[in-house]
């Protein structure tokens, strides 16, 4: 047989080269490549048609077991992972160092054990004394969950192989494992991806549902197995600030669920607490209208939160280049706005440094925020506040129109019950929003005349 060809797989975008670069050709990433097990390949003599075992075809509508989903304790926790874990499902928690897995999956493997759950949990980055000792911070010392320190998965498998399956393994993290069926060190390429074959095929085979913690790079990858996002069935990742107190739990890939759904939780000392109205936490301390602020209700998935928009205008009485810094919004998307406001309504910006804040530390991708941004830019220009009970929602075009956007009612329902009384934005002829306060905005004009009137 030919001797098998080394290969090299990107830890970044788990591309796959035949020799080793210092750049990877797809992602662009500089000394990501790291040397992978070859790819074994028989001698193609065989023949594949004959041999094999019959499969049994089945009809789509033949009838299955309804899904029994377990709680997690944790609503949100719940709620993220589209109603509660499935028995054999394989989860990947994503997340940066510090941010809090290992805090949220203690808490849930307690709140389990508690309820007479059978629970694993396998620490292969903390002592037990370690994870011991946050339990008792956390007040879920005295949960019944079998606990260990391990990072053989052989170790854990034949441990549990003994014991019977239990319900939930959790398993922290998987870039401390190792598997003895392949060399390498635990952390690479094909040692993250041997462990977690082992653990997910014992996953499935047994009905045990597992939970494996992966840490992402800077730039939001889950280090270097990019490859596991294949192989798991659910991928979630808990993000957040570490400086400020809330975190995100939002699923990017669920075959047992929606994607879009989220759970918010904030850390507190005690470990973290459900945000049942993550409104409320993102819309604290805001005290008399100030200028430069305006509230958009953003969507996450089905579920509006209200989030407060800041800018600052600085006018600048020497020639120097104005800055423009961004925080929780796209910069780009800064840009064509500013333009927009500039030559569609005449104002000038050009000789003024603009700061843009999303409070709470929030981060927003919903192009529906362009309006709330413009009405927060334009009153920080003409330095009048806008009214404190009003929120702001639209798409702003090139052309200085306001667009509609998706689930005006179901926004404007929640900011209703959080005491908004008005709402500005495009009206569509398919909203049925009268009734909710709701005034009309054509285009960027419409905005500055109103925010000048201050209405
Ligand atoms: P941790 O769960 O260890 O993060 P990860 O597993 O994602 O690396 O959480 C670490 C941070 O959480 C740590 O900096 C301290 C903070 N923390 C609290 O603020 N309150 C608590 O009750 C706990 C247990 C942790
Ligand atoms: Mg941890």
């Amino acid at each position: 047989m030919a001797k098998p060809k080394k290969r090299y797989v990107c830890t970044e975008c788990g591309s796959v080269a035949t020799r080793w670069q210092g750049q990877c050709g797809d992602c662009q990433q500089w000394n990501t490549l790291v040397e992978d097990a070859p790819e074994t390949t028989f001698a193609a003599k065989h023949d594949l048609s004959t041999g094999g075992r019959s499969i049994v075809f089945e009809a789509l509508d033949a009838p299955t077991k309804p899904l029994h989903r377990r709680t997690t304790g944790l609503a949100e926790f719940d709620r993220a992972l589209g109603g509660g874990l499935v028995p054999g499902c394989a989860i990947l928690m994503g997340g940066e160092p510090g941010i809090g897995k290992s805090t949220l999956l203690l808490q849930a493997a307690a709140k389990i054990a508690k309820s007479g759950g059978d629970v694993v949990y396998v620490s292969g980055e903390e002592a037990t004394g370690q994870v011991r000792m946050r339990a008792k911070r956390l007040g879920l010392a005295d949960a019944p969950l079998r606990l260990a320190a391990a990072t053989s998965v052989r170790d854990i498998l034949t441990t549990l192989g003994t014991h019977g399956a239990p319900d939930l393994l959790v398993v922290d993290s998987i870039q401390t494992m190792h598997s003895d069926m392949i060399e390498g060190a635990p952390g690479t390429v094909s040692q993250v991806r041997a462990s977690a074959f082992e653990l997910i095929r014992y996953a499935k085979q047994t009905g045990t549902c597992l939970v494996l913690v992966g840490h992402v790079t800077k730039d939001g990858n889950i280090a270097g197995p990019r490859v596991l996002e294949h192989m798991v069935d659910t991928v979630m990742s808990f993000e957040g600030e570490r400086s400020h107190q809330y975190r995100i739990l939002r699923s990017l890939k669920n075959r047992f669920g929606a994607v879009d759904e989220i759970g918010v939780f904030a850390m507190e000392g005690s470990g973290l607490e459900e945000v049942s109205n993550p409104s409320s936490l993102f819309l604290s301390g805001r005290e008399e209208p100030i200028a430069g602020s305006a509230v958009f209700p953003a969507l996450e998935g089905t579920r509006p939160v209200l989030v407060e928009i800041q800018a600052l205008i600085v006018r600048l009485q020497s020639g120097a280049t104005p800055r423009r810094a961004v925080v929780g919004w796209d910069s780009g998307r800064l840009a064509m706005l500013l333009a927009v406001l500039e030559s569609r309504c005449g104002l000038s910006f050009s000789t003024a440094e603009v700061y843009l804040n999303v409070a709470g530390g929030y981060r927003l991708s919903d192009p529906a925020a362009d309006l709330a941004v413009a009405a927060a830019l334009i009153s920080a220009l003409a330095d009048k506040p806008l009214p404190a009970s009003g929120i702001w929602l639209g798409e702003v075009a090139l052309s200085g129109e306001v667009r509609p956007v998706a689930h005006t009612s179901l926004r404007l329902r929640e900011a209703a019950k959080l005491g908004f009384a008005s709402a500005c934005g495009p009206v569509d002829g398919a909203q049925d929003v009268a009734s909710l306060g709701y005034k009309d905005i054509a285009g960027v004009s419409a905005l500055v005349d109103r925010v000048m009137a201050g209405s």
